[in-house]
């Protein structure tokens, strides 16, 4: 017999004495899984034991609970590969029942009581027995286990009424299969709203009936530009919508899954694929083409026309038939107004309304508020309320308006403060499109950014600045993912998971129960989950952690290394590949001298993480304390003036890492203490140039000595002529030599230019970007 036929007979037979005998290795669930839930109380008496014969029961003649029940069966026969029977008759013993008499008004909160008989699930509702269904289900381990579930009591609730979960799927278009797929991922994360992004300039995806040009043109476009906006394209034609009955199969499959489905139609901006359809919308009348590159683009559409809201509410129609949720995203965001401020028609419309410039936003602003309104207005009288991006607050809100505040956490403030109720998805916390890694080189690329997976987990969406009242009209949070950059389902997923496991306590859990270092513990049990459904998803968890602090005391960078399994960790200093022959990490080190730091740990059967890499450049100015005399800005100073001195340099192609420091409006000045009395020669500042966000190079640097802190003289002014005449990107490296002088004070500044004629800023102060001073 040939050896392979052999092993299939032994294998064989093998598995049969297993069933037989129903010996399996026996594994103990885990109730910490992610979220987290509130309360976990294990209790006396024996393990529950799941075996084939368990029966998962349910209330008779309850549809949903009848499906809940079969979600469990599915979700065991996923992880321990045991199909469970579904029934409503009365078992006594080894039975997990499902029921609906929990004693809590919070229409998502659950208890689950384990005993060595019976797991009871309940909720006073089917949606809570289903969250319920997650956590156990969260808490088998993947495999060809028997599962013994100690005896324990959990009663859980969400902290937020609003979990959601934001696709764009119309700069590039996914498969109902794929949208499913999704669904069943926010499922797994207790998220119970999808954000379906269906409209752009790049293409229209939903079909509207009374309007089929929508789709027939608008949903493709003739192909794409490459990379961000290279000019080139890449000469694929790119398409796709979803019929009325697709959306409706997964409207249903969402809400199957307690899942609302909130379409999003973004008016009266981003509309492209719907003018080049209809160009007759428009404030030109075209002709229009559905968008091949990204951005925001001028052509809107034109509410001087009464046809245009005739247009919004025959597509708000069909679409308010095809979505019951109570909400309908009105979108709202980045729409330019320089053709209504050209239109005739819009003129007198504003003529007509007696709009007039306010203090802040000119007439055409108050136009769009009135678009909105009248949307809302209609949607209103239809039982429906309206989401819109933060934009809207721009003018006048509409009356009954809830805002998503995507730029940041001011929007959201203001709204609430205006008792407007509120969705928190800041661009810092919740933009998932944004990278995760700071080595951006080596990830697909991306929009910019810097939303590692600790960031989202900090995200605390209820401001200490609003009254007790005011936070109550957070509804909750939301993750979103805009796809310019995203085509292929696998991409999507490396995109928001584990970025979504974070999320999902930040919508879950109380704030106070939150913990980042236990987080990660308790993920690798979820990451088994997303393996074994076949997801895809970022491992950057994994790998190296570095915390490297500037140590100004003893002059010298502090490393501590980390991994969340506390795997080994090796490292180098010269900047060769570690092995198991390179340094072990026993514990914090310093380092006073340049070095080449690169790290990894090493698992089980020789598996080798990601290589963190870190190169450390010591001046005499490095780890010396430095004091800043002027402010950064805000949303750009991360850890302040310690970056300067730090010996790191910052990335190019991303300035949000934190490595680099941002002004705008004020120079940089600080001082440097070198401890004693030293002789430099030479300054080293680098910026970081993108000026596409009025980011520019400096046009002057200044170094002054002082020996008490107090009187300074000028040693060197330097100025730099910036010779760019369009926009360019990158970094502008300064050394600047001067005569040997001694002192033990320096004081540094670097001043930024004023935007020149051909940029759109001209005339205003740039803003400057500096990661590392060094003096020599
Ligand atoms: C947005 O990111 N334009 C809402
Ligand atoms: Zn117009």
């Amino acid at each position: 017999m040939n050896k392979k036929i052999q092993q299939v007979i032994l294998f064989a037979v093998l598995g049969f004495f297993i069933s037989c005998n129903g010996i399996k290795e026996v594994r103990e669930a885990n109730y910490e899984v992610v979220p987290l839930p509130s309360d976990i109380s294990l209790s006396s008496g024996g393990d529950f034991k799941l075996n084939s014969s368990t029966k998962i029961i349910f209330p008779e003649g309850n549809v949903k609970m009848e499906r809940n029940a079969s979600f469990l069966s599915d979700y065991f026969y996923q992880s321990v590969g045991m199909k469970l029977d579904v029934s409503s008759a009365a078992f006594e013993d080894n039975v997990i029942e499902l029921t609906l008499d929990l004693d809590n008004d919070h229409p998502e909160a659950y208890r689950i009581i384990t005993t060595e008989n019976r797991i009871t699930i309940s909720g006073n509702n089917e949606a809570g027995v289903f969250y319920g269904i997650q956590t156990l289900r969260k808490s088998t381990p993947v495999g060809q286990y028997a599962v013994a579930y100690p005896p324990v009591v959990i009663n859980d609730e969400p902290r937020f009424g609003y979990r959601g979960s934001m696709l764009d799927i119309a700069r590039h278009f996914q498969s109902v299969e794929f949208v499913k797929k999704y669904i069943d991922l926010l499922a797994l994360h207790n998220i119970n709203r999808f954000h379906w992004h269906l409209t752009e300039d790049q293409g229209w995806r939903i079909e509207i009936k009374k309007y089929p040009k929508l789709t027939e043109v608008g949903s493709m476009r003739k192909e794409t530009v490459i990379g961000r906006n290279s000019g080139e394209y890449d000469g694929i034609p790119h398409g796709g919508f979803y019929t009325q009955e697709e959306i409706k199969e997964i409207v249903e499959y969402a809400s199957d899954r307690y899942i609302t489905v909130i379409p999003e139609i973004d008016l009266p901006g981003h509309m492209l694929a719907a003018l080049s359809a209809y160009p007759e919308l428009g404030c030109t009348g075209g002709p229009y083409e559905v968008e091949r590159s990204w951005g925001v683009f001028d052509d809107v559409l034109c509410p001087g026309k009464e046809e245009t809201f005739t247009f919004l509410e025959d597509v708000l129609g069909e679409v308010m038939d095809l979505f019951p949720s109570k909400y309908i995203h009105i979108g709202g965001d980045e729409c330019p107004k320089v053709r209504w401020e050209e239109c005739p028609e819009c003129q007198q419309r504003i003529k007509d309304l007696g709009l007039k410039d306010g203090k802040v936003h000119k007439k055409e602003f108050y136009l769009q508020s009135y678009v909105t309104a009248r949307v809302e207005k209609f949607l209103n009288e239809h039982g429906r309320s309206i989401i819109g991006w933060d934009e809207i607050l721009e003018g006048e809100l509409a009356p009954n308006a809830t805002v998503m505040s995507w730029r940041g956490m001011q929007g959201g403030i203001e709204a609430a403060q205006m008792g407007h109720d509120v969705i928190m998805t800041p661009t810092q916390h919740c933009y998932f499109d944004y990278y995760q890694s700071q080595f951006v080189d080596e990830e697909p690329l991306a929009i910019g950014g810097y939303v590692p997976v600790e960031m989202v987990y900090n995200f605390e969406p209820v401001p200490d600045v609003l009254s007790d009242n005011q936070k109550k009209h957070i509804l909750g949070a939301q993750a979103n993912l805009w796809t310019e950059y995203i085509k292929t389902p696998e991409h999507v997923e490396y995109m928001l998971i584990p970025r979504l496991a974070a999320l999902s306590e930040v919508q879950w859990m109380q704030a106070d129960k939150k913990d980042y270092k236990e987080f990660l513990e308790r993920l690798p049990r979820l990451i088994d989950i997303y393996d074994n459904l076949d997801y895809t998803y970022a491992t950057h968890v994994f790998d190296v952690h570095a915390k490297l602090t500037s140590n100004f005391e003893n002059n010298c960078l502090d490393v501590e290394l980390s991994t969340i399994d506390d795997s080994p960790i090796y490292y180098t200093l010269d900047g060769s590949e570690p092995s198991e022959s390179a340094n072990l990490y026993k514990g914090k080190f310093s380092i006073d001298e340049s070095a080449e730091l690169r790290a990894a740990s090493i698992r089980q059967g020789g598996k080798m993480s990601r290589v963190y890499s870190e190169d450390i450049a010591v001046s005499k100015s490095t780890f010396k304390p430095i004091k800043l005399l002027s402010q950064a800005a805000m949303t750009y100073e991360f850890e302040g003036a310690g970056l300067l001195v730090d010996g790191m340099f910052g990335p190019n192609n991303n300035y949000k890492t934190g490595k680099w420091i941002g002004f705008q409006g004020n120079d940089l000045i600080a001082v440097i203490d070198m401890h004693e009395a030293v002789e430099i020669s030479n300054v080293k500042i680098n910026t970081a140039v993108v000026t596409g966000d009025w980011i520019f190079d400096a046009s002057e640097i200044t170094i002054e000595s002082s020996d008490d802190n107090n009187s300074f003289d000028l040693v060197r002014n330097h100025s730099i002529v910036d010779t760019h005449t369009d926009h360019w990107e990158g970094i502008s490296n300064h050394s600047v030599d001067f005569d040997p002088i001694t002192a033990r004070y320096f004081k540094v500044t670097v001043k930024p230019n004023v935007m020149p004629d051909w940029h759109p800023g001209s005339g205003r102060r740039a803003f400057i970007f500096v990661d590392e001073i060094m003096l020599d």
